[in-house]
C-alpha cells in the first residue's frame, strides 16, 4: 500500500487547520450575527457553544482522522459499516457549501478590482445589488448568468485548483503564506479602525452586552451553527486534515489552539468592522443602527462605504478585499481536499486528476449562484445546510464516537498521544451534553421552519432548501457500504 501523505511539520497542520477554520465565517458572518443579536451578548452564547460543543467536537474529529488514517467516509465506516453513510452525507454537504462559498470569493475579487477608484462610493448599496450582483426582484426570476461574477468564480476555482492539486504537499506550502498574510492585514485594519474618529461608537455597541438576548432561543441556535461553521466541523474537513498526521501526534493541544485562534480572530474582526462602522456613523451624523446592514450587506455594502470615506480609501479597500479573499481561500480548499481524500481512499487515480474533477464539478455547481437570482438561492441553501444538516451530522458524530466506538476508548487514545490530558468530562459531553442540546436546538429550528417559510421565500424555494438537506442524506445512506479495516 502506498504510504499516506504527511504534513511536513506540526506547524503546517496547525496552519492548515486554522486556515480552514478562519474564513468568511469570521469576518463576514460573525460580526453581523453579533450585531443582530445584541452586541456583546452574542459573545456569551458563542463562547459557551465553543467550549461545550465546538472544541470537544474538534477533538473528536481530530481523533477520528488521526487514529484511523482515512477521510470521513472510511474513518466512520471503520467504526461501523453503516456509518459510511454519515461520512458521505458530511461530504456532500461540504460540496454544497463549497459551491456557494467560492461565489462569495468571486464577489470579493470583483470588489478588489473595483477598489481602484473606489467605484462604489456614489451609492454602495446600489453598486452591490445592481452593478455586481445585477440582482432580480425576487427568487422567482432567476434570469441569466452575470458575466463578472461568473468570471470571478472561474478565476477563484483555478486558484483553488493550484492550491490543492498535489494534495497535502501543495496545501502545506500555500498555507504558510495564505494563513499569516490576512491575519497580519487584519491587524493593520484593526489599528486603522481604532484610530478613526468615532470608532468608539461602534466598539461600545459591540462590547455592550444586551443580556435579554440570552433568553432568545434564536440566539442560541445562531451561536451553535456559527461555532460549527466557523470551526469547519461536521464537514469531514478536520477528519481529512488530521488523517495526514502521524498516529502519535498531539490532539487536544492542537484542537484548543485551532479553536481559540479562530475565536480570537473572529473577535478581532468584530472590532475592525464595528470600529469602522462607528466612524461612518460619526461622519454621516447618524445613529449606529442606521449604518449597519445585516447579512451579505455588511462586508459588501456598509464596510466598503466606510472605506470610501477614509483617507487613502483605495489602499484600505484593496487591503480589506485581499484579506477577505485570502482568508476564504484556505477554507475553500480545505473543503475541496476533504472531498478529494475520500475519492483517493476509494479509487486509484492521480491526485491532480481527482482535484481537477472535483474543482470542475464545484465550479459547475456554483454557476446557479452567478445568476441574477443567485443571491436568493445562496441564502436559502446556506440557511438549510448550516442550520439543519450540520446540526444532525454533529449529533450523529457524537453517537458514532460516544456510543458506538466508545467515548472512553477514544479518550484513552487521545490522552496517550497528547500532552494536555482531557478528563472524563469529555465523555459526558460527547455522550450526553452535545447530542441532547443539539437535539433541542434542532427541534426548535424545525418548529420555526414549519411555522413560517424562511425569509418569506415561496414554497418552491423552501423545497430546494429541504432538497439540499434530504437528497444528499438519502443518496449517502444508499451508497453500498463495504467493510473498512482500520489500520490500527
Ligand atoms: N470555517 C470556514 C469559515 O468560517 C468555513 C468552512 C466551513 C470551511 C466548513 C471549511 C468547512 O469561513
Amino acid at each position: 500500500m502506498a504510504l499516506r501523505d504527511r504534513w511536513p511539520s506540526r506547524t503546517a497542520f496547525i496552519y492548515a487547520a486554522i486556515g480552514s477554520a478562519v474564513g468568511l465565517g469570521n469576518i463576514w458572518r460573525f460580526p453581523f450575527l453579533a450585531e443582530k443579536f445584541g452586541g456583546g451578548a452574542f459573545l456569551i452564547p458563542f463562547l459557551i457553544a465553543l467550549f461545550v460543543a465546538g472544541i470537544p467536537l474538534l477533538i473528536l474529529e481530530f481523533a477520528i482522522g488521526q487514529k484511523i488514517q482515512k477521510g470521513a467516509v472510511d474513518s466512520l465506516a471503520s467504526i461501523k459499516k453503516k456509518l459510511s453513510g454519515l461520512g458521505w452525507w458530511a461530504l456532500f454537504t461540504a460540496f454544497i457549501v463549497i459551491s456557494y462559498y467560492v461565489v462569495i470569493m468571486s464577489w470579493s475579487l470583483i470588489y478588489l478590482f473595483a477598489s481602484f477608484g473606489v467605484q462604489w462610493s456614489e451609492d454602495p448599496e446600489s453598486y452591490f445589488f445592481n452593478n455586481v450582483l445585477q440582482i432580480s426582484e425576487s427568487v422567482d426570476s432567476i434570469g441569466t448568468i452575470v458575466p463578472a461574477v461568473f468570471i470571478g468564480l472561474l478565476i477563484s476555482w483555478i486558484l483553488i485548483y493550484f492550491c490543492v492539486w498535489k494534495g497535502v504537499r501543495s496545501v502545506s506550502k500555500v498555507v504558510m503564506w495564505t494563513v499569516p498574510l490576512p491575519i497580519i492585514l487584519l491587524f493593520v485594519l484593526l489599528i486603522r479602525a481604532f484610530t478613526l474618529d468615532g470608532a468608539m461608537i461602534g466598539i461600545v455597541e459591540y462590547i455592550t452586552p444586551d443580556f435579554s438576548a440570552l433568553f432568545d432561543t434564536e440566539v442560541w441556535i445562531a451561536a451553535v451553527s456559527q461555532v460549527f461553521f466557523s470551526l469547519s466541523i461536521a464537514f469531514g474537513v478536520m477528519i481529512a486534515y488530521s488523517s495526514y498526521n502521524k498516529k502519535g501526534s498531539d490532539i487536544s493541544k492542537n484542537a484548543f489552539t485551532v479553536g481559540i485562534a479562530d475565536t480570537v480572530i473572529a473577535i478581532i474582526a468584530g472590532f475592525v468592522v464595528f470600529g469602522t462602522l462607528g466612524f461612518m456613523a460619526e461622519q454621516q451624523g447618524v445613529a449606529f443602527d442606521e449604518v449597519v446592514a445585516s447579512g451579505p450587506g455588511l462586508a459588501f455594502i456598509a464596510f466598503p462605504q466606510a472605506l470610501s470615506l477614509m483617507p487613502f480609501g483605495t489602499i484600505f479597500s484593496i487591503l480589506f478585499f485581499i484579506t477577505l479573499f485570502t482568508l476564504a481561500i484556505d477554507s475553500a480548499f480545505s473543503l475541496v481536499e476533504a472531498v478529494n481524500i475520500v475519492i483517493s481512499d476509494k479509487i486509484k487515480m492521480k491526485k491532480q486528476y481527482i482535484a481537477l474533477i472535483v474543482c470542475t464539478l464545484g465550479f459547475l455547481a456554483g454557476i446557479i449562484y452567478t445568476t441574477n437570482g443567485g443571491l436568493f438561492i445562496l441564502d436559502v441553501v446556506d440557511h438549510f445546510v448550516t442550520n439543519i444538516s450540520l446540526i444532525v451530522i454533529g449529533i450523529l458524530e457524537c453517537i458514532a464516537v460516544g456510543w458506538i466506538f466508545g467515548a472512553k476508548k477514544m479518550r484513552s487514545y487521545i490522552n496517550k498521544v497528547s500532552d494536555f490530558k482531557i478528563g472524563a468530562w469529555w465523555d459526558t459531553t460527547i455522550k450526553y451534553i452535545i447530542p441532547i442540546s443539539l437535539a433541542v436546538i434542532l427541534a426548535l429550528q424545525l418548529k420555526r421552519e414549519f411555522v413560517e417559510n424562511y425569509g418569506g421565500y415561496p414554497d418552491w424555494a423552501i423545497l430546494i432548501g429541504w432538497g439540499v438537506v434530504l437528497v444528499p442524506l438519502a443518496i449517502a445512506f444508499s451508497i453500498p457500504q463495504r467493510t473498512v479495516k482500520s489500520t490500527t
